[in-house]
């Protein structure tokens, strides 16, 4: 039997929030094992990354990283180095030839299985490449594993993969196909989370909509319902819903269910429908248009944001043109955009004719300039206001704020008088006096 007490574990994390969550899970798995945590390369024995290969710089990144720990590993040559998530999944054995200091690959369906995996490769056993897609999730791993972390604001990933094969995009063949975790062991989760001290809970998926779809489960309104019906549960948040499934189901959700927060992250990805074509995105611009007028009437109060891709094969400047006037119509309250990457095993990669670089820069420079307006005339509406806001501790720049966020996902900086309780994890009331590029200004409301 391996001795694991002695050895020292650091897991870095790239990506996205589902990442976050599979490390979650990781050093639930590995934790009780005795594994320690590592804060240093130096220090580690063993050093798993979890990776992400949406675009190339996110590739990139990774790709600098391990060029960094090689370096390491001559002088340390026991080190092991472990590359886990969608790069391992998507290269399997050329990502040790490509970086030979790396000792295996654990795909994103294989992470469950860490445990074992790790002890082979401890006990010299020479298999290094995991990236078989099973055909469940692992769950009893998951529910038989401690929640060991303690913050205000956790992740429950609810599903996992997706079906939809956008022409961009690498997730279908490097998370698999939708698969949804039973509404039980995400209740069970969350209940212990919230035991823990969890207060808001973000629910995870690529198509939050599909959740329970092929399972026979419940559909996610239910499921949101049962979140909602949690004690000690402040707050719910969900991500990513897709547009052509988000529908007046979840709209009157956002009516009826107290915790959930009035936001929504409705990645729309381009304002032509030509590109929206290509892009497989199954939904007219009209269609989106139509449904943000929709949450819009029903729930006022709503923040929307949105995800785009500048510079997709064949965007033309008359494309990019309706991208930005729906930016304009719809007034998000934030959103993320992206220069088109090309993905090899993405559809679009043989699609053509590829716009410059320095037009998708320029392009996502201008879309950026819209935005930052819409931004701030969003935010200077707020000022005046009074905002619930879950408080997520001192501000780490001025200790004498707190800090926290709105319901609709905005930051807010306030103070508070010097006699007032700690608040962390409190949900007060805040008076907004200023708006900022990126955050809200205010002070402590006692309420009435
Ligand atoms: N190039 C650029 N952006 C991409 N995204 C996904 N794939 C690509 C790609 N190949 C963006 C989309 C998606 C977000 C998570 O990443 O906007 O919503
Ligand atoms: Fe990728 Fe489209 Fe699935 Fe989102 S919905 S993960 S963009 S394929």
């Amino acid at each position: 039997m391996t001795s694991y007490q002695s050895k020292h574990l650091l897991i870095k994390t790239y990506g996205c929030q589902m990442n976050v969550y599979d490390t979650e899970i990781m050093w639930r798995l590995l934790t009780p094992l005795g594994y320690q945590a590592s804060s240093s390369e130096k220090q580690a024995d063993i050093i798993l990354i979890n990776t992400c290969a949406i675009r190339e710089k996110a590739e990139q990144k990774v790709f600098s990283y391990l060029g960094r720990l090689a370096l390491i590993k001559r002088h340390k040559p026991n080190l092991i180095i472990g590359v886990c998530g969608c790069i391992a999944q998507n290269q399997g054995k050329k990502l040790i030839h490509r970086a030979p200091c790396v000792n295996f690959v654990v795909g994103t369906h294989a992470i469950f299985q860490l445990p074992s995996i790790l002890e082979n490769i401890l006990n010299g056993n020479k298999q290094n490449v995991y990236v078989s897609f099973q055909d469940h999730l692992n769950e009893i791993n998951m529910q038989q594993s401690p929640i060991i972390d303690s913050s205000i604001s956790g992740f429950v990933t609810i599903m996992r993969g997706c079906n939809n094969y956008c022409a961009y995009c690498v997730v279908p063949y490097v998370r698999g196909k939708e698969m949804s975790r039973s509404a039980d062991s995400i209740i069970t989760e969350i209940k212990h989370k919230v035991s823990k001290g969890m207060r808001e809970v973000t629910l995870l998926g690529q198509n939050v909509n599909s959740y329970g779809r092929h399972e026979n489960q419940l559909s996610f309104t239910d499921l949101l319902e049962a979140v909602n019906d949690i004690d000690g549960l402040l707050r719910i948040r969900f991500t990513t819903s897709h547009p052509k499934d988000f529908g007046t189901e979840l709209i009157n959700a956002f009516a009826q269910l107290d915790k959930l927060c009035l936001h929504i992250h409705l990645p729309v990805q381009s304002g032509s429908d030509q590109i929206l074509k290509r892009m497989n995105r199954k939904y007219t611009r009209k269609d989106y248009l139509t449904k943000i007028e929709l949450l819009k009437n029903k729930c006022p109060d709503i923040s929307i944001t949105s995800d785009f891709i500048v510079g997709f094969p064949g965007e033309s400047h008359s494309d990019f043109c309706d991208t930005l006037s729906l930016i304009k119509a719809v007034e998000y309250d934030n959103l993320f955009a992206f220069q088109y990457s090309d993905r090899n095993i993405a559809p679009s990669s043989k699609f053509f004719p590829k716009v410059e670089e320095t037009v998708k820069r320029d392009r996502l420079i201008e879309l950026l300039d819209v935005q930052n307006k819409n931004t701030l005339k969003n935010n200077d509406r707020c000022v005046g206001q009074r905002y619930s806001v879950l408080v997520e501790g001192k501000s780490k720049r001025d200790n004498k704020q707190w800090t926290g966020r709105t319901s609709g996902n905005k930051i807010v900086n306030f103070v508070a008088p010097e006699t007032t309780k700690p608040l962390d994890a409190k949900l007060v009331d805040v008076v907004i006096e200023e708006a900022c590029a990126h955050s809200l200004r205010g002070y402590l409301c006692h309420k009435k």
